[in-house]
């Protein structure tokens, strides 16, 4: 009884901590980007009852040519840095489909490049009164041409 509690709770803890974290949501996956072109990211926070401290965010487009952008992982380089600092998600208009907050970054793809690259997203946050951390690294893939 006590080893299936056990499980339950993990179990549970896995499914809020995957609910919480944030998701890429524009562009939408296999997206072409022109190199040096000016582009939004946007990430969608799944909304959650408890406390969450956003400690930050880093995103960055790291070139397929070297690392396996099927298995991005946390082991994998972020290779050009988008961006790095606060990420605040805001419930408001020009959201993403499911109406979750989320935050618009303006960033600049690298100029004179082409290829595929992964498109990272790398998050840390804090939940509830333990502070319980969340790391969490995702990514998607986009052509530069
Ligand atoms: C966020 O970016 C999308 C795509 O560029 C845009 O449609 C939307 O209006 C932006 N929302 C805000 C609040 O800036
Ligand atoms: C993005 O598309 C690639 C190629 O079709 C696929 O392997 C990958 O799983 C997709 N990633 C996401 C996050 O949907």
């Amino acid at each position: 009884m006590k080893v299936f509690a056990l499980f339950t709770a993990i179990a549970s803890v896995i499914a809020t901590a995957t609910a919480q974290s944030a998701t890429i949501s524009l562009p939408a996956n296999g997206t072409v980007i022109a190199s040096g072109a000016t582009f939004t990211i946007q990430l969608e926070q799944g909304d959650f009852p408890e406390n969450v401290n956003q400690v930050g965010i880093a995103l960055g487009l790291a070139p397929c040519q070297y690392i396996d952008c099927n298995t991005y992982d946390a082991s994998q380089e972020i290779g050009n840095l988008l961006y790095a600092g606060p990420f605040n998600p805001q419930f408001g208009p020009g959201g993403p489909p499911s109406a979750e907050p989320f935050e618009n970054f303006t960033v600049q793809a690298p100029s004179g490049v082409s290829g595929a690259y992964a498109l990272s997203l790398t998050q840390l946050e804090l939940i509830g009164d333990g502070y319980e951390r969340v790391y969490l690294v995702s990514n998607i893939i986009v052509e530069i041409q």
